[in-house]
């Protein structure tokens, strides 16, 4: 058939495009989670626990049974047994909720209260009186702990490295680095709490939930309640920020399938700002050893890097800070260790470029070091060490344009004209520094499914399990699809957050775009096939309209493997006040190279969040353990600095073309890369200003009076 007079080749993609869903946004008429209403809600409130660890000797039900609107107190004498070995990858213990009256960290989940307001659930989880067996507790990670022990292999684990001979290039070096970072724990701090409605609906369970990805969470349930997947329905319309911590642990969704299960009518559970200080990972502190060995000119040796952070007793998550120095630098020789410890702390997971950010820190902090001993200019040396193919796989690069980003980003930010003396400029009582460093992150695929109809009003819509977290994916993905099936964006609908669309990645390890356009783009061929086999025009279509889908499944399994990476360069100016110890960053510029741009305006405002983060962690974020409660001393935004405007600079991003089909969509993934580096530039600045090396994060007023003490 012949399709509506085809416009002239649309190239939706690359040019700005405003939010699909702004206007519903800033109007409220979307609704999150929380907000959503539902005839005969019931809502549970979390308790948590208050000791570090021990047993549940008493939960006392009775006084709060009795209070008004209280219609349950699910614990682990009461509530459901649940099928061990669900995980959203791989088995996860912190999903075994309410199962046994073990307590392995403070604010681990005790009991629910459900009540008909939240208001009476909260009073009824206040009054509820918890009597516990405690037991001695270990909260306090350090580099040097005794039960520092190598990670078990898993698919996400990064394997030890030891290539070449790392003790002789060491020998032969003629400086060698060799330093201790630490960066602490930080919190994702999503502004939407996580939220979950559950209800059963005609024989199904239906659920409405605040997530990255509502096919693996559909999955979970399924495993984790011993349903047919076909009988979870999981939607997420709009989420207010995940950052890695919507998808992977679920108490207050698993919690709510069960009271809705018990109770049979819809129950909804939010998380407090303070429970998401314990209960949806974190990025755990990370002590990393740096071992640089080089030639005097700067030339690369060997790069040894280990790096020990803490997990829970629950569930092991290593952070895998060696991402970094496995692609970055050329080296003769690598040695390259990740350890962990299990502590009576909640379990971290997936925070904002997990690996990457703490990783970047220490070796482009190593790398300025270096820098500075050999006396050559950072970018120089980095230049110097620029690999041909990834310098531990062996394998070509899909593409590798770093070079271009710090010369661009040199030239941009006028790096030129620097003196490298360190401590020597002045603006009356500051004093001034510039830093760079090197950013890299993952341009990772995952298998997705996506489905495309072509409608006899001549509109298409296409349903693929994306999540929007704030991110602009809508927007994008009514680009790519526009441009696949060359008609322009308004005449395609994206339905996106429903686990009944099948199978798909999550906006997750910056790979969500990138795994949701393959799938699209192979729709939209297959699509404009059927079409074309079709007599008549559009109008003439059956009023379901014609569908063709797509799994990128056995593509991806059959690609050849390639290291694949976006990278970046970042560079930061800041002003340090030696007498109040004052950081204030003056301005940032960051120089990416990911690929295929789909959407300037939000690519944009992902790179600048990204970097804010960055200022961030270089100078704010900071949990601080209370080893005498084992708790946290400031889990809450009171005590939890994230950057505001006023800690915010001009922070300018951009990036350069990349061509790059390894992924067929042309798409890298941006959604991480804007904080990796970004804390080093900061610190690597800081050096600069004053002559001090910072190599323990945060970058508090203490530190710098002290001198960048631990
Ligand atoms: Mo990201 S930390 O993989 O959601």
């Amino acid at each position: 058939m012949t399709t509506p007079a085809a416009p002239p080749r649309t190239s939706a993609t690359g040019t700005p495009h405003t939010r699909r869903e702004g206007r519903a946004k800033v109007t409220g008429e979307a609704r999150y989670t929380g907000d959503i209403p539902f005839a005969e809600l019931a809502h549970g409130w979390l308790v948590t626990s208050t000791v570090a660890r021990g047993r549940i000797r008493s939960v006392d039900t009775d006084t709060v049974l009795a209070m008004p609107g209280v219609l349950a107190v699910l614990h682990p004498g009461n509530a459901l047994r649940l099928t061990p070995g669900a995980g959203l990858m791989g088995p996860d213990a912190n999903l075994q909720l309410l199962q046994d009256d073990r307590v392995p960290h403070v604010g681990w989940p005790v009991a629910l209260v459900v009540a008909e307001t939240q208001e009476q659930a909260r009073a009824g989880a206040d009054a509820l009186v918890i009597t516990y067996d405690e037991e001695s507790y270990d909260t306090a990670f350090r580099a040097d702990h005794p039960g520092l022990r190598p990670t078990a292999p898993s698919p996400l684990a990064m394997p030890d490295v030891d290539q070449g001979d790392p003790d002789a290039e060491l020998a032969a070096s003629a400086v060698v680095v060799d330093r201790e970072y630490t960066t602490p724990e930080e919190f994702h701090n999503a502004m939407e709490p996580h939220a979950a409605m559950a209800r059963w609906e005609n024989g199904r369970l239906e659920v409405v939930d605040s997530n990255q990805g509502s096919y693996a969470v559909a999955q979970v349930l399924a495993a984790l309640f011993s349903l047919d997947a076909d009988t979870v329905r999981v939607r997420s319309e709009h989420v207010g920020g995940g950052f890695g911590s919507k998808g992977l642990r679920l108490p207050h969704t698993v919690l709510a399938v069960m009271a809705t299960t018990i109770l049979h009518r819809p129950v909804r559970v939010v998380l407090t700002r303070r429970q998401m200080f314990s209960l949806v990972g974190h990025r755990p502190a990370t002590a990393q050893r740096v071992r640089l060995g080089a030639d005097a000119d700067g030339r690369l040796r060997v790069v040894e890097h280990e790096t020990a952070s803490p997990t829970s007793t629950v569930h092991e998550f290593a952070e895998q800070s060696t991402r970094h120095s496995r692609t970055l630098y050329a080296a003769d020789a690598f040695r390259l260790r990740t350890r962990v410890v299990p502590l009576d702390v909640p379990t971290p997971g997936f925070m904002r470029a997990p690996g990457w950010a703490p990783g970047s820190f220490a070796v482009e902090s190593a790398m300025d070091e270096l820098a500075a001993e050999v006396g050559v200019d950072p970018i120089a040396l980095r230049l110097r060490n620029e690999p041909e193919t990834g310098p531990v796989s062996g394998l070509p690069f899909s593409s590798r344009n770093l070079v271009a980003c710090l010369e661009e980003g040199a030239r941009r930010f006028g790096w030129a004209d620097r003196d490298p003396r360190p401590g020597v400029r002045r603006d009356g009582r500051w004093l001034l520094g510039t830093g760079v460093a090197a950013s890299a992150h993952s341009a990772g695929v995952g298998a997705s499914t996506a489905a495309i109809t072509a409608e006899a009003d001549g509109t298409y819509t296409v349903r693929v399990t994306a999540a929007d977290i704030g991110t602009g994916a809508r927007t994008a993905l009514g680009q790519i699809a526009a441009d696949a099936l060359e008609v322009s964006p308004e005449s395609v609908r994206i339905r996106i957050a429903d686990s009944d669309f099948g199978l798909a990645w999550l906006a997750g390890g910056s790979m969500g775009t990138a795994s949701w356009a393959w799938a699209i783009n192979e729709a939209a061929v297959a699509l404009r096939k059927k079409l074309a086999d079709l007599p008549g025009d559009m109008a003439d279509l059956p009023p379901e309209g014609v569908t063709a889908h797509a799994d990128t499944t056995e593509l991806l399994a059959a690609r050849e493997q390639r290291e694949s990476h976006g990278y970046g360069a970042q560079f930061a100016e800041v002003a340090v006040d030696p007498a109040s110890g004052e950081v204030r960053v003056r301005r940032m510029l960051g120089i990416f190279a990911v690929g295929r741009v789909v959407n300037p305006l939000t690519a944009r405002n992902q790179f600048i969040g990204g970097m804010t983060w960055g200022l961030s962690m270089a100078l704010h974020e900071e949990g601080v353990r209370d080893d005498a409660s084992g708790g946290l001393a400031n889990g809450d935004l009171a005590g939890y600095h994230v950057a505001a405007n006023a800690d915010v600079p001009l922070i300018e991003a951009d990036w350069i073309d990349e061509h790059d089909t390894y992924n067929p969509s042309g798409i890298k993934g941006l959604g991480e890369i804007g904080i990796v580096g970004g804390a080093a530039a900061v610190a690597n600045a800081v050096w600069h200003a004053t002559g001090v090396r910072h190599r323990h994060l945060p970058i508090s007023l203490e530190r710098v009076l002290s001198g960048g003490r631990r």
